[in-house]
């Protein structure tokens, strides 16, 4: 299978996951991306089943709109049942780096409402240790150059993500070369840094499951 055809597999998984522990009264929380965006699709067949949605970037916003589903404030809303996101990496204890798509402080923000966080992934994503994929980080813009040299003391080749702005009007910078052996440390020490809003490791907040896309299937992983 191709990967479109595993993220699409993942994203049916998650509405079949999803859909009986739903009521009119649910929000659903939707996350961004390309595996995000086949889950709106599969979500849009259950639309009038559940209240509304959350979105964690404008272009998720738009697309559930699109689809006539109703998108909340995240203030506006007392609880979300459920979040739906994909990831750019998840370890076997379902810590994940996200970011890729610069969404991740409004992703973090929505995991930690969430009282279930389902990571929907296909198998690249899959790792036994993060950070083959850059760490993505979203700074204030005036802090661009103190975040950067900072990353550097911690291990990272920080590299500045050219002509992105973040739908919070940041920046990203991206940090390779990390190989994250204590995933929920290096989040707390980047989230000390002055400027940075938040970084893309989900390791205090990892997923509660993982819909893993594999040319056998899709797989239910519970965090090990
Ligand atoms: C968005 O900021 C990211 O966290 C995405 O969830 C992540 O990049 C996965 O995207 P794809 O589903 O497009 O691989």
């Amino acid at each position: 299978m191709n990967q479109d055809a595993l993220k699409q597999a993942v994203a049916r998984a998650a509405l079949d996951y999803i859909a009986p522990r739903l009521d009119h009264n649910a929000i659903v929380g939707v996350g961004t991306g390309s595996t995000a965006a086949f889950f709106i699709e599969a979500l849009a067949q259950i639309k009038g089943h559940f209240e509304a949605a959350v979105a964690s970037s404008e272009a998720t916003a738009s697309q559930l709109q699109a689809h006539g589903i109703p998108v909340y404030d995240l203030n506006s809303a007392d609880a979300v049942a459920v979040y739906v996101d994909g990831a750019d990496e998840t370890n076997p204890r379902l810590e994940l780096i996200k970011g890729g798509g610069a969404a991740l402080t409004r992703e973090k923000i929505i995991a930690a409402v969430a009282e279930e966080f389902v990571c929907i992934a296909d198998q690249s994503k899959w790792v036994e240790c993060l950070g083959q994929f850059p760490l993505p980080v979203e700074v204030i813009p005036m802090a661009r150059s103190h975040v950067a040299r900072e990353l550097v003391k911690l291990g990272g080749d920080p590299v500045y993500r050219q002509e992105c702005e973040t739908d919070n009007g940041n920046i990203i910078i991206d940090v390779h070369n990390m190989r994250i052996e204590d995933p929920r440390q290096l989040e707390t020490a980047i989230n000390q840094i002055t400027g940075v809003v938040t970084n893309g490791l989900f390791a205090h907040r990892p997923a509660d499951l993982l819909l893993l896309g594999t040319d056998q299937g899709v797989e239910q992983v519970r965090a090990g």
